[in-house]
């Protein structure tokens, strides 16, 4: 009996603050739209633009760093008192024109600074070094000190892709916490081919394959020095078998389209 009261007052308080949220959501929405199509959603955040502009930044490569043991530089952020607060920015898009410049199999990688923060409680984990420069940032970006690889007068800096990849995954590995295979991190910069594809009703399957080809030349150059493609036939691993195979496609073209 005694805990009907609050019970109530919660699910009334739950019942107006729904109505007030459902409200203006409800007014915004165009009620006579056709219901979109069933798509993937992706999620996009609302500071998308301002990452994507920071992304495309290079900045002065730090040459001076200062010398300092990693439980020292711990206990000063610590001592510090530097927490989420002092992040610029709670999200990031990974997707620097210096990795760029060599590769480029992969859209941004999105990263969740405030979270990462928020978990591991500890900005030295990843800020693990500070530019002697004075007026420098406390905790500045990886791409300030990991540029290019194979630097002459700095050997024992990782080049920014491998700084990546071994703290984000070493950490991962680690803490058996967060995304260590590709796919985790890498979403493939593959479009929608809906629109792409231009072909009549009922096409030939060469002419299904040409249009492929149209975008795709080098996947079908690729394709024809595969071994899939040069079999030659009978294939050693079937003799005697009773699935022995005596065609191969370089000699019998079938399915050669
Ligand atoms: C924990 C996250 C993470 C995982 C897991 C990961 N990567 Fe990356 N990868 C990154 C980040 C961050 C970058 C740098 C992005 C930038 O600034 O361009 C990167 C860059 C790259 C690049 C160069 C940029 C590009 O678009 O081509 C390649 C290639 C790459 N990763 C391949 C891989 C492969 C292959 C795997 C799996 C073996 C993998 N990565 C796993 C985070 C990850
Ligand atoms: C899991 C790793 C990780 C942790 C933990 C982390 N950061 Fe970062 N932080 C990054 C990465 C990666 C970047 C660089 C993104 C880029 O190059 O654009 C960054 C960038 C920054 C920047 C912008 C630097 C610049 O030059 O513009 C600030 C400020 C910052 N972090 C503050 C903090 C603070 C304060 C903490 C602790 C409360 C913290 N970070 C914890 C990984 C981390
Ligand atoms: C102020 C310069 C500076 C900044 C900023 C910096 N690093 Fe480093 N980093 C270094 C130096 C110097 C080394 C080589 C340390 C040594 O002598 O072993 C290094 C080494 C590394 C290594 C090799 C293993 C290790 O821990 O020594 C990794 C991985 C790495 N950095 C990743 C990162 C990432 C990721 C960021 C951004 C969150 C970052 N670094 C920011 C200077 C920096
Ligand atoms: C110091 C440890 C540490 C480092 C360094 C670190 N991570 Fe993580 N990461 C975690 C942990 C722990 C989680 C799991 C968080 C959770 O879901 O509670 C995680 C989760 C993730 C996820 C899963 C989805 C999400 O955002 O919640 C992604 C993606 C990711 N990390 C990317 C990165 C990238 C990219 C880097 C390098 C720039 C990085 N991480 C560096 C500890 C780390
Ligand atoms: C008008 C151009 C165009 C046409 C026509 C086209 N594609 Fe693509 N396709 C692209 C682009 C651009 C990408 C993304 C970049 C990349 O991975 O090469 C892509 C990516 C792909 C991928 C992902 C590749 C990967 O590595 O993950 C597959 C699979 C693919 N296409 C299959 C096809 C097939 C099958 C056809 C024919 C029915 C076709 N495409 C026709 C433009 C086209």
């Amino acid at each position: 009996m005694i805990r009907t009261g609050p019970v109530i007052i919660g699910f009334m308080m739950f019942a107006l603050v729904g109505f007030c949220w459902c409200g203006p959501a409800l007014a915004a929405a165009d009620v006579t739209a056709p219901k979109p199509s069933v798509e993937k959603v992706v999620w996009t955040a609302p500071d998308q633009e301002a990452a994507k502009k920071r992304a495309a930044q290079v900045v002065p490569f730090v040459e001076a760093v200062m010398d300092e043991c990693r439980l020292c530089r711990q206990q000063r952020l610590r001592d510090m008192g530097l927490n989420v607060k002092d992040q610029t920015e709670s999200y990031y898009l990974l997707n620097s024109p210096i990795i760029r410049k060599t590769e480029d199999h992969y859209g941004p990688v999105r990263f969740m600074h405030a979270k990462h923060a928020g978990v591991t409680k500890d900005c030295a984990l990843c800020h693990h070094y500070r530019p002697v420069d004075d007026t420098a940032m406390e905790t500045t970006r990886c791409s300030a000190c990991h540029q290019k690889p194979f630097q002459k007068d700095h050997p024992e800096r990782l080049g920014l892709k491998a700084a990546y990849h071994q703290q984000c995954m070493g950490c991962h590995k680690e803490m058996n916490n967060g995304p260590i295979d590709c796919a985790g991190c890498h979403r493939k910069n593959v479009p929608d081919h809906k629109d792409k594809i231009n072909l009549a009703a009922n096409p030939e399957p060469s002419q299904v394959t040409s249009e492929c080809l149209r975008c795709h030349k080098p996947a079908g150059e690729d394709m024809l020095k595969s071994a899939h493609w040069l079999w030659k036939g009978p294939s050693p691993y079937t003799l005697k078998h009773r699935k022995e195979v005596e065609l191969g496609k370089a000699t019998i073209a079938t399915n050669n389209f």
